[in-house]
């Protein structure tokens, strides 16, 4: 067991970190006060090959593992989380699952320009009424001959309005509840695709999310993603990728507010002293220090199970559930270190409390994701 990185995997991470501070550092702060999608840098980090990480070079991906996925997401996140996210969804939600389940044709209309950059994706399950209880949707795709007619609306949509490529969930045969569910691949300018309101979130306030609606959006039979009435499968083993993504992003969120409260704990100095000094803090410092490298090494593990094949939902929902409630810890202690100037806009700490806030909600909350790591461990457990 070798709890090292590779070389190689230390080289990926040192390319997303120099990205990171050369090109997101200087605006990550103002992007989120202006609600801004770094789009500029989204288009560079394609040039990269860090839009299709673990798509084969075949599709216009890097060619890389789950690891250099994770290490990434970790280093962006760390620096803007907003872009972070943008990155997980389009890798996760939109490059794998044309990965995983598309056709060569889907692969090379949709796969291709996702994976490298030129396109951007988004995943489109949830609904207004229908978020943690993802079966039961409203959307419809009523088949006709050799088209579907999809009608309803999608909301909480990320990457929605700027994406050019959408996976979207609809319902063919309520009857059959979680059986009854189709996915598909869309360009977002079909006919009846209309992007709707854009969310003024507390957090990932670069980042774009809103509602999408249908409105007798006709597309070929051809653009279903997998066989007949496979979709909700397609959308949970879509969703154990994703769940990867966002515990690195969680992640890289908690180092840096762990790094900035070191920073700011040794530089401010009351009774005479850093603070950093007082023992009370330092016993802070020790929690949050520990749990963000159990996050980590939860989230690598995930990645390694990925990587061995066979299912890994309880890795990706413990890794997801560990570094989310991490992050949420860990920015809330570096802030308390910051005192009244974390509370401000001045350090970037405020921020990380806010953007960590999300990870414990998006692609399934933590109260989901207890539930899933529930099921599996009874399920593998042997009498
Ligand atoms: N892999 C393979 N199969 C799976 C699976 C997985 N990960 N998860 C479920 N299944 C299968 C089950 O085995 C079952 O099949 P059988 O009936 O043949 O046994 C079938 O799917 C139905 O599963 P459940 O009975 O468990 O379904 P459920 O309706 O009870 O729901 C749930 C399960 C875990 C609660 C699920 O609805 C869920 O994950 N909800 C959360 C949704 C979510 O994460 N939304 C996030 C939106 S995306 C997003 O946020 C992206 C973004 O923009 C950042």
């Amino acid at each position: 067991m070798h709890l090292e990185l590779s070389e190689h995997h230390q080289q990926i991470q040192q390319l997303a970190r120099d990205f990171a501070q050369t090109e997101l550092a200087s605006v990550a702060s103002k992007n989120d006060e202006t609600h801004t999608f770094a789009k500029e840098q989204i288009k560079k980090l394609g040039e990269l090959g860090f839009m299709g990480i673990a798509i084969d070079e075949a599709y216009g991906g890097a060619g890389q593992d789950p690891l250099s996925y994770v290490l990434v997401i970790e280093e962006i996140s760390k620096v803007c989380a907003a872009t972070g996210v943008a990155l997980s969804v389009n890798n996760s939600l939109v490059a794998e699952v044309l990965k995983n389940f598309g056709t060569e044709e889907q692969k090379q209309k949709f796969l291709v320009p996702v994976a490298q950059g030129e396109k951007l994706g988004a995943y489109c399950l949830t609904e207004p009424m229908s978020g943690s209880d993802a079966a039961t949707m409203a959307t419809t795709a009523v088949r006709q001959g050799d088209h579907y007619i999809i009608n309803g609306a999608k909301n909480w949509i990320t990457n929605g309005s700027y994406s050019d490529v959408m996976i979207v969930f609809a319902m063919t045969d309520s009857s059959k509840g979680a059986k009854g569910i189709n996915a598909f691949v869309l360009d977002t300018k079909t006919p009846g695709v209309e992007i709707g309101k854009a969310e003024n979130k507390t957090g990932i306030r670069s980042s774009s999310t809103c509602t999408i609606s249908f409105t007798d959006v006709k597309i070929p039979v051809t653009q279903r993603l997998g066989d007949e009435l496979s979709g909700f499968i397609i959308a949970m083993k879509t969703l154990d990728n994703g769940r990867i993504g966002i515990a690195a992003q969680a992640v890289g969120i908690a180092q840096a507010a762990l790094d900035e409260a070191i920073k700011y704990g040794f530089e401010r100095k009351q009774f005479g002293k850093p603070i950093l000094e007082n023992q009370g803090l330092k016993w802070m410092i020790s929690d949050m220090s520990t749990r963000v490298e159990a996050a980590r090494l939860l989230t690598y593990q995930a990645a390694f199970k990925k990587t061995q094949g066979g299912r890994f939902t309880r890795y990706s929902a413990a890794a997801k559930l560990f570094a989310s409630e991490t992050a949420t810890f860990v920015t809330h202690h570096a802030l308390q270190i910051h005192g009244g100037y974390g509370y401000t806009r001045d350090y970037p700490v405020e921020r990380y409390i806010r953007d960590a806030r999300v990870t414990e909600i998006y692609e399934g909350t933590s109260e989901i994701q207890r539930l899933v790591i529930a099921a599996q461990t009874l399920k593998e457990f042997e009498f």
